[in-house]
């Protein structure tokens, strides 16, 4: 057995592909039939004459989707998407597919999403999910090469990271449990210990928003550095992104031009990205100091600059309790968000936690928090506190960036948003 992808090993040679049917067309004496594997798609070239009437038949009626054991020689045609053709030698129907409810005409989202466990197979969704996978695997590369350790953060906790509106709550034997927002907490735990780490998995939020930035479901991986600045992890931040990019670039022209990416943006983007204040992006998208973006205004300035923009002390009203606030001005925290190009907005948040345990004790009483849920969190300050930082990069907001899809709904094998837990 050969996949697809590796076709061109055995030019001249005589192969067996296992995968579906795809797509067909008939010219009257030639059948072609698409087969897909997941590697690739190949044509395959059945030709009358050449073949029993039977066999022939069976090509030129078999249903979309059938499942199929394909024996054919293969042979180098330039016009072809991966390079190669097989001409034609046998077929094993595995199964005969029902009449297939995608077809290659446009369907309306809600009807692909409600079938989502069928349109996976289809070209633009296996591109960006492939392109997922590839910037998976350079985020554990980039922290893996630095140093870091790998650190898993529960999902049950007892208590909220981010803010206590958008908790999902679960029934925990006699008591209650909530669905993580963030391992955070844990990583800064984490870092008092190994130094520097990351948990990479999923983060939970009840959002009422319907934007095309939110999932209650999405993935985040969150380093944490013992010792760190505000400073050193933005440019931890940008070297990330840029390893990212690059990765994709490097791996996924392919995919890219199927999603019909115009790459010629993602190419620029190299270190450093820059970084505006907070005060400086609200002044440029004429907005009062002391509020958080809406989505129109965050839209509108990440469409002024090319690259990512690195936006630095927000109001600490409008952000977490943990976050450590500017010795020079009590009203901002030192913290960033990184809005991506495009009009894609923030894919990172983060920067420097409170580690004097005096001020975060009062925060905690500030934003209502029952303070008994986070005394082991009290502790990390108790007991050897230090200057450190870190951020939460989104998963779906980068690979919709990257990929140029529209809606982060998309770039994740099944979504789970405000009016979508099916299929
Ligand atoms: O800005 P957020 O809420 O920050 C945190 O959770 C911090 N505790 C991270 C940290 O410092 N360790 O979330 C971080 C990132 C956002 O920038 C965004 O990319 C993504 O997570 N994100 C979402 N993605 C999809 N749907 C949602 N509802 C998201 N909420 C946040
Ligand atoms: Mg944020």
């Amino acid at each position: 057995m050969c996949y697809i992808k590796d076709l061109y090993k055995y030019e001249g040679e005589e192969v067996t592909i296992k995968g579906w049917v795809y797509n067909r067309r008939s010219s009257g004496k030639i059948v072609f039939l698409l087969i897909r594997d997941g590697t690739g798609i190949v044509q395959v070239v059945v030709s009358q004459g050449k073949v029993s009437e039977d066999v022939f038949g069976l090509c030129d009626t078999i249903p979309y989707e059938s499942s199929v054991i394909i024996t054919g020689r293969a042979y180098k045609d330039e016009r072809a998407p991966g390079g190669y053709e097989l001409s034609f030698e046998n077929i094993v129907v595995v199964s005969f597919a029902e009449d297939y409810p995608i077809s290659l005409k446009e369907h309306g989202i809600e009807f692909l999403m409600e079938r989502r466990h069928l349109w996976l197979r289809s070209r633009k969704p296996l591109a960006v999910m492939r392109i997922r996978s590839t910037c998976i695997k350079a985020i554990c590369d980039f922290f893996d090469s630095k140093g870091f350790v790998r650190l898993d953060a529960p999902l049950l906790t007892p208590s909220a990271c981010e803010s206590t509106t958008t908790l999902f709550e679960v029934p925990y034997f006699d008591t209650k449990a909530y669905l993580s927002q963030s391992g955070q907490l844990y990583m800064e735990a984490g870092c008092m210990a190994l130094g520097r780490v990351y948990c990479f998995g999923p983060s939970f939020r009840a959002e009422k928003s319907k934007t095309r930035r939110h999932l209650t479901e999405f993935w985040q991986v969150e380093p944490e550095v013992a010792y760190a600045t505000l400073e050193d992890v933005m440019k931890l931040a940008e070297g990330l992104v840029e390893y990212i990019v690059a990765s994709v670039l490097d791996k996924n022209s392919l995919e890219l031009e199927i999603l019909e990416r115009d790459t010629k943006l993602l190419k620029k983007i190299k270190n450093p990205f820059g970084s505006i204040t907070y005060t400086e992006a609200v002044n440029l998208v004429d907005m009062d100091w002391g509020g958080d973006f809406g989505a129109p205004e965050e839209t509108k300035l990440s469409n002024m600059f090319e690259k990512p923009i690195l936006v630095t002390g927000y109001p600490h009203e409008i952000k977490a309790f943990y976050m450590k606030r500017n010795p020079q001005d009590d009203r901002i925290a030192l913290n960033f968000d990184m809005l991506a190009p495009e009009g894609y907005g923030e894919i990172i948040g983060g920067g420097q936690r409170e580690d004097d345990l005096a001020k975060l004790e009062e925060r905690i009483d500030e934003y209502n928090l029952p303070r008994k849920h986070y005394e082991w969190y009290l502790d990390l300050r108790r007991y050897g506190t230090c200057p450190h930082a870190g951020f939460g990069l989104g998963l779906e907001r980068t690979v919709a960036w990257i990929c140029g899809v529209h809606h982060v709904r998309e770039t994740i094998p099944f979504p789970r948003t405000i009016d979508r837990i099916y299929p």
